[in-house]
């Protein structure tokens, strides 16, 4: 298992890196030595970022991505490259959360949620992988999801849910694939976080159609852990290895293993039964 000396000096991609908790995950590694690729579709903030991580002597390359844009990922893969000459560590945040019912959800709605949580990683996938398998040395994915593909009523956020079930899919799968090749894969599962997340839309591009309402307002989340927190969590899973590292608050984990529990016995149920119902 590698040690946090082992990150020293080697290069980690961050996406959605300009807010929250992939902000948190660049500050994180670039203090244990990493140099640092960090893409948002707020260039801004990812050059704010930039001269923050060079001011404590960090290598950094900033660049604006879209990730739901195939051919700027291939570009923002190819700067990383031919800025580093190798990526070691490949963290997939980058996401959007939408609340609201399937049923009155806007097709603009599902084709933004799922261009940026699903195609974003298959986007970023399709671009960084073929180059990092061929390197020789430690590798490792991380791909954040969220508690919301593990809950059992996921009633107003059955959107997101389903991209982030459709990221536990991918990851779970790709993991399996890639073991023999030594490329690990994590999967990142955060509660619920205090960043930006619940104004997600002021990324929004207009091809995918207005705002929708936001039931729950716009301002940060005032309660849950830090992103600070997770980036230390998903650190500590980095180097432990793990195939899933949950980063909430302690007071909600019993209540989320209950979910979790109701959501399995629901299909264990089924399976108990010789018709299946
Ligand atoms: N905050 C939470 O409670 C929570 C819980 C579980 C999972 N997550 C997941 O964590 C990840 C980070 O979210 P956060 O809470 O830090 O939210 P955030 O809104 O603070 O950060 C998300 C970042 O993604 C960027 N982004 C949005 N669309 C993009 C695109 N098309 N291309 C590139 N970048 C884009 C945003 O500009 C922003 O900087 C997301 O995948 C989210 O689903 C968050």
């Amino acid at each position: 298992m590698p040690t946090l000396s082992d990150l020293n000096g080697r290069t980690a991609v961050v996406t959605g890196a300009a807010s929250g908790i992939g902000a948190a995950l660049a500050i994180e590694l670039s203090a244990q030595g990493m140099n640092l690729v960090i893409g948002d579709i707020d260039g801004d903030g990812v050059n704010a970022l930039a001269s923050r991580l060079r001011e404590s002597g960090a290598r950094c390359l900033p660049m604006q991505v879209d990730m739901s844009d195939p051919g700027a990922v291939q570009a923002f893969a190819d700067a990383a490259f031919a800025e580093f000459g190798s990526v070691e560590l490949l963290c997939n945040n980058a996401g959007v959360l939408l609340f609201g019912k399937v049923a009155d959800a806007s097709l603009g709605d599902w084709q933004w949620l799922s261009a940026v949580n699903v195609q974003g990683l298959l986007n970023s996938l399709h671009s960084f992988l073929p180059r990092m398998r061929a390197q020789d040395g430690w590798k490792h994915i991380v791909n954040t999801a969220s508690t919301h593909a593990f809950l059992d009523n996921p009633q107003g956020s059955a959107l997101y849910t389903a991209s982030k079930q459709a990221i536990v899919g991918i990851t779970t799968g790709l993991r399996y694939e890639l073991a023999s090749e030594g490329v690990l894969v994590t999967l990142l599962c955060p509660g619920q976080v205090s960043t930006r997340i619940l104004d997600s839309q002021r990324n929004r591009p207009s091809q995918f159609g207005p705002r929708a309402a936001e039931p729950f307002g716009t301002g940060v989340i005032p309660f849950g852990i830090t992103p600070d927190e997770v980036a230390k969590i998903a650190v500590a899973g980095i180097l432990a290895e793990s195939p899933i590292v949950f980063a909430l608050e302690e007071s909600t984990r019993e209540h989320f293993r209950s979910q979790v529990r109701n959501a399995w016995q629901e299909a264990d149920h089924a399976l108990a039964s010789p018709i299946g119902v």
